[in-house]
């Protein structure tokens, strides 16, 4: 959904805006297409949203297109209403395209209620909803995203989508059904779980001796501060897996501005955070 969205837009030369840290496929795409690159840093002392002063700086235009991604992979940051509204005010008068990629957007935590860019209605013709069922119904195995865009862009995205995909298989497509026609309640506990978990891994990361840790109010990542033990990420989250045995990811596999952090994911057992910690902690105290 995501490259099909870019494919139909973007051309060589065009200015793309996106979050950095942000998930990978947006930097690779738009470079891939020759784009020119402008990243927007999400910063720790920002609660990991879009620095709305670097965007400001940056859009302009030549802007053709904004990706916005809340709750955000990898930071768990989520953007708040008056950013979202900021921009949509930047965008309806200018060329430019909004892709929102809204995966995580039933993770929410603190009873927080979703401020989706999505819901700006009068933008609706330059902006695309991009969303999918691997989270909400936790069907990673079995994904299938969609996107929501103009009628004046369909024609591009079902070319697309016809030589790139073929058709999306059939028992997936049932899974989904299963998922959208069945209670919802099962989402809702999935979530409170997630939230415990949270909890958790933010207060035992604290307590861990260097390590400083967000609370992200959304999707089911932490990205921990880890630049009191003066080693890039990679050679961190490279030591952690030999040392401890923890499979995480360095923050610059996000971009150049996740330098300084990593990135761990809670989507497993309590009992498995709760021992990943236990041998992270061991493996940290020796550095
Ligand atoms: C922000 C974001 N968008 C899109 C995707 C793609 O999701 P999937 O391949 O599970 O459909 C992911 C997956 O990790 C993601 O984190």
């Amino acid at each position: 959904a995501i490259f099909t969205a870019m494919a139909s837009i973007l051309e060589k030369g065009d200015e793309v805006i996106y979050p950095n840290p942000g998930f990978p496929t947006y930097e690779t795409v738009a470079g891939f297409f020759g784009c020119v690159l402008k990243p927007v840093p999400l910063l720790e002392e920002n609660s990991f949203s879009f620095n709305m002063k670097i965007f400001r700086k940056l859009f302009s235009k030549r802007t053709k297109m904004i990706i916005l991604n809340s709750p955000s992979n990898p930071t768990g940051g989520v953007m708040p209403q008056k950013d979202l509204l900021e921009i949509a005010e930047a965008v309806k008068n200018s060329d430019c395209w909004v892709m929102t990629d809204e995966m995580y957007s039933s993770t929410l935590y603190d009873n927080l209620k979703y401020p989706s860019f999505y819901a700006f209605k009068k933008i609706h013709d330059k902006t695309i909803l991009v969303d999918g069922f691997s989270k909400t119904f936790s069907m990673t195995g079995w994904r299938i995203g969609y996107l929501s865009v103009p009628e004046r862009i369909i024609d591009k995205i079902d070319y697309l989508l016809t030589h790139l995909v073929g058709c999306t298989a059939t028992f997936t497509q049932y899974a989904v059904l299963e998922g959208l026609n069945g209670p919802q309640d099962s989402i809702h506990k999935m979530v409170r779980e997630f939230e415990k978990r949270r909890n958790f891994i933010v207060s035992e990361m604290n307590k861990i001796k260097g390590v400083r840790c967000q609370n992200p109010q959304g999707a089911f990542y932490i990205f921990p501060n880890i630049k009191s033990f003066a080693k890039s990420s990679k050679w961190l989250a490279d030591y952690i897996l030999e040392k401890a045995g923890v499979a995480l990811l360095d923050g610059t596999s996000f971009g150049k501005f996740g330098e300084g952090y990593l990135r761990i994911s809670y989507a497993t057992s309590m009992e498995n955070i709760a021992e990943g910690i236990r041998k992270m902690k061991k493996a940290l105290v020796l550095l």
